[in-house]
């Protein structure tokens, strides 16, 4: 890895926010508790969207916190090294964001009813948006030529691993009565729809009302205003939102505008290579 970079098992980790002992608590330190509910994203699949709905549904479509409380500590990264202080002493139930793989989730997790959504999006769209992110954030590995960016990515050369290998992991936990899977594409297609689905599996249902208050401020536009999850709290030196915006495009797509013919042929082969077996059928698919 490069210099902003960790490897813990393998696993390259922006160095900035995650240690080595960090990601140890995470994973053998950690106690779940059973209300604990997690939201599990490979970077840049929608966790900051997740962390947005979650809120706003805890606060029945309230957005008092949301709008006053950052989102990384609302909803804090399981793995990074300001978790314990955040999380260590919250009441349940606790809502807690993570990119890790399903082999380094807490240990205690397994044999716990807390419960885990899991939120993929089109590798295409991932990419791009983590070739930009890599741009804007200084503390990110960055490979300026597209093309060598696809290359890194389709290799697992990038932070939290490879795609497919997170997703496959992650996938064999999906017909656990604890687990909901959602896409990136459908909460687009149909938020509303999402957000209900979400009420339905947390066992928390929203009158009409509600229901409007959490899709009304969970908008791509909305949260583009909202500086509790725009990132604009965090200095310039570094996420440079002048290069990119943290919310930049927010739709699904904006790889054709991106991968060459090449590129598109040769991550085609990859996927259908990675995941012939895996047996779910995607948006994207
Ligand atoms: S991170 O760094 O892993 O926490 O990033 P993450 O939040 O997972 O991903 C950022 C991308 O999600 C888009 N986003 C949204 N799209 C649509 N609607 C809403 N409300 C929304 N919120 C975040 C964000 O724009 C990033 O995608 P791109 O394609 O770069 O725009």
């Amino acid at each position: 890895p490069g210099p902003r970079s960790l490897l813990y098992e393998g696993i390259m980790l922006p160095a900035l926010v995650h240690s080595t002992e960090s990601v140890r608590y995470a994973q053998l330190g950690f106690q779940v508790r059973d209300r604990d509910v997690f939201s599990v994203t490979y970077p840049k699949s929608g966790t900051t969207w997740m962390q947005e709905l979650l809120t706003l549904i805890h606060s029945d479509g309230d957005p008092q916190l949301a709008r006053s409380v950052p989102s990384w500590e609302r909803v804090p990264w399981l793995e990074q090294t300001t978790a314990a202080g955040f999380l260590e002493k919250r009441p349940c139930p606790r809502l807690i964001s993570s990119h890790l793989p399903c082999g380094l989730f807490p240990t205690s997790f397994h044999g716990s009813n807390a419960q885990v959504i899991y939120t993929v999006r089109n590798p295409k769209d991932v990419c791009v948006s983590l070739y930009y992110y890599s741009k804007m954030a200084s503390f990110l590995e960055f490979q300026e030529d597209f093309g060598e960016f696809v290359e890194l990515f389709s290799a697992g050369k990038v932070l939290f691993g490879s795609w497919f290998q997170h997703v496959k992991g992650w996938l064999g936990l999906r017909d656990r009565l604890n687990f909901l899977l959602l896409t990136y594409e459908e909460m687009h297609q149909d938020l509303r729809g999402s957000v209900e689905r979400i009420c339905q599996f947390l066992g928390k249902p929203l009158d009409a009302r509600a229901l409007d208050g959490v899709v009304e401020n969970a908008s791509f536009q909305a949260m583009k205003q909202n500086k509790m999850c725009n990132y604009s709290l965090v200095p310039e030196n570094i996420m440079d939102q002048r290069i990119s915006p943290f919310l930049r495009k927010g739709v699904p797509g904006d790889w054709k505008g991106h991968f060459t013919v090449a590129q598109n042929q040769a991550f085609d082969r990859l996927y259908r290579e990675q995941m012939q077996d895996v047996g779910v059928r995607f948006p994207w698919d």
